[in-house]
Formats: C-alpha cells, sequence, structure tokens
C-alpha cells in the first residue's frame, strides 16, 4: 500500500515538474521585432549598454541552450596566406588555449595531461600531418571527442592563425633538408654535437 502511495506521489510530482518546465517555455514574452509600451522607443529589442561586447560568437551563436537542436552554421573564410605576423599570433593565442593540454611542440604531453587529463594524440604523426587545414579548423571550432570546442572563444581569424601555428609546429619537427635555407643548415651543422658531448 505505503509502495503505492508513495510511486503516486512520485508521479504526481515529476508531471509538476514537466508542467513546470513548459510553463518556462510559454512565459509571456516579446517575440522579435515586436513593439512594447515598456520603453520610451516603443522597441522591445533593447541595445547593450553602452560599450559593452557581445561574446556569444562562433558556431553556438543563435542557439538557446540547444532547444533549436542546430547549430548555426557559419561559412569560415580561409585566410589568403599565413604571413609572420598572422603565425605569431597563432603561436601566442595556441601557448594560451591549446598549449596546456597539446604541449607546447604540439606532442600532447602538456600541463593539464601530467596532472591527469586524456592525452590528446600528438600532432606529428602522419594522420594529424596529412589532415587538411579544414580538419583542424573543424576541431578548434566544434570540439573533438573529449576536446570541448573553440568556437565560440576564440575568434574566426585567431582560430585560422592557429591551424597556421600547428602546421609551422609540424613542419619544426618534420622538415626536409631541401626546406631549409643555406644559412640554416649551416647553423644546424654548426650545434650538432658529438655523442661525447652529449650532455
Ligand atoms: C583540455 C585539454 C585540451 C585543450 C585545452 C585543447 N585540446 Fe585539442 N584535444 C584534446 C584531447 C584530449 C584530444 C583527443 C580527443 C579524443 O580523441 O577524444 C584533442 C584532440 C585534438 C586534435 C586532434 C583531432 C584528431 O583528428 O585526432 C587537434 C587537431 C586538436 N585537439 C587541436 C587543439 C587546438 C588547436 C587547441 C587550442 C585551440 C586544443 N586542441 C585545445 C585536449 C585538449
Amino acid at each position: 500500500m505505503m509502495r503505492i502511495v508513495r510511486a503516486a506521489a512520485m508521479l504526481c510530482l515529476l508531471t509538476g515538474c514537466e508542467r513546470g518546465m513548459h510553463q518556462m517555455y510559454d512565459q509571456p514574452r516579446y517575440r522579435t521585432q515586436q513593439p512594447s509600451p515598456l520603453f520610451a522607443d516603443g522597441n522591445s529589442a533593447r541595445v547593450g549598454p553602452h560599450g559593452s561586447v557581445a561574446v556569444t560568437g562562433g558556431v553556438a551563436a543563435d542557439t538557446s541552450s540547444g532547444r533549436r537542436g542546430v547549430l548555426a552554421s557559419r561559412p569560415a573564410p580561409e585566410p589568403a596566406a599565413w604571413d609572420l605576423a598572422t603565425l605569431q599570433r597563432g603561436q601566442q593565442r595556441y601557448d594560451i588555449y591549446c598549449a596546456p593540454c597539446h604541449g607546447a611542440t604540439g606532442s600532447g604531453d602538456g600541463i593539464v595531461v601530467q596532472r591527469g587529463f586524456p592525452a590528446p594524440p600528438s600532432y606529428h604523426t602522419d594522420r594529424l600531418r596529412q589532415a587538411p587545414d579544414s580538419h583542424l579548423f573543424d576541431v578548434i571550432s566544434n570540439g573533438y571527442g573529449v576536446m570541448y570546442r573553440y568556437g565560440d572563444r576564440i575568434s574566426t581569424g585567431d582560430r585560422w592563425a592557429i591551424v597556421g601555428y600547428i602546421r609551422a609546429l609540424q613542419l619544426s619537427q618534420h622538415a626536409t633538408r631541401d626546406r631549409l635555407r643555406p644559412e640554416d643548415i649551416t647553423r644546424l651543422e654548426a650545434s650538432q654535437v658529438s655523442p661525447e658531448g652529449r650532455r
């Protein structure tokens, strides 16, 4: 008997909860562009306070707690070229956002990983060396497996700059001799230490 009473009570609570949720969805609200007598300009749409900066952007923009079920997909313009300034910007952003997990050289051994977060793959594998730029951009924008997405935290231009810097990191660990300038080869040979001289 007690069990039935308890079950009935639970049912009431649960249905009450469900109704409560719907009341939240259906509460009075203005529709887009609807006029309002509340404000002097007669407009229900309000402009943010002077000097405020909108922070929602990227693929998650325009969605509200996933209710629309889809992410707004935005075309992602690719940069014409990665010049030195862009790569330096990419390096700075990478060191802030990615190095804590991926490590300064992209080997997947960042400080967060050393503290127990699942290790990401190294960028220096054939698969990720051959992955198109668009894959890297997509991973940064939308996340990948346990990696969180950065589309709403890093601007489109900065995401491309980071992609360029990942390419630079990959090259730094996998450059062939014919891609080096003569002065680089001289410096490399001068810096080469004999096995006995290695510390
Ligand atoms: C909190 C730790 C963390 C941060 C910060 C992080 N990542 Fe990751 N990343 C991961 C993990 C873990 C994986 C592997 C995910 C999986 O396979 O489930 C991964 C995977 C990747 C991959 C490989 C995808 C593939 O095809 O295997 C790329 C590329 C990548 N991350 C780029 C970035 C970039 C660029 C940033 C900075 C904007 C970044 N990550 C920030 C943890 C992180």
